[in-house]
């Protein structure tokens, strides 16, 4: 990250309401109901990673692994006014680190970014659920 003040840190209920706000940005289904996402991003089996910056959130990776073969990437999100200073790329390198196993998988919605980061391409589905 260019901005050295930029740190790394696990998602606590301190960083919801900076949260909010990044996902409303996007209207990602995160956005709608913040207990919600509080218990997503903090359900078991998951790691939630935050960059913070003044005390501010900047941007957050959640991750589910199982510790030994495989890694999910199921959340990666970065305020649009921090974009293209680095803050992606150090999170997944923060969720790289703090993970076991032999990959990281995703589906994208940002194609260009992840091939700058040196992962493969390959085919992805999603089955949404019955409401
Ligand atoms: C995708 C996203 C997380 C990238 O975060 P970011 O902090 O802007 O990314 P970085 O600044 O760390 O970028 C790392 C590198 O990828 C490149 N990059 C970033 N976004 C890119 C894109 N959409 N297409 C191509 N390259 C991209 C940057 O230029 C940078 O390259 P450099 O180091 O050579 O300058 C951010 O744009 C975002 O939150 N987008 C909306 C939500 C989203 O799509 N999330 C991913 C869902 S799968």
């Amino acid at each position: 990250v260019s901005d050295q003040r930029v740190e790394i840190v696990p998602f606590a209920r301190k960083h919801l309401a900076g949260a909010m706000e990044i996902f409303a940005e996007e209207r990602w289904a995160y956005a709608q109901d913040g207990e919600r996402t509080w218990r997503a991003l903090s359900a078991p089996g998951t790691e939630t990673l935050v960059a913070v910056g003044e005390e501010r959130v900047l941007g957050l990776a959640q991750t589910m692994g199982d510790g030994e073969i495989q890694t999910f990437l199921a959340a990666l999100i970065v305020a649009r006014a921090s974009r293209g200073a680095g803050v992606g790329r150090a999170l997944v390198a923060a969720a790289v680190a703090r993970n076991k196993g032999i990959r990281l998988d995703l589906i994208s919605e940002a194609d260009g970014f992840y091939e700058e980061l040196g992962f493969s391409r390959m085919s992805g589905f999603r089955l949404r659920m019955p409401s």
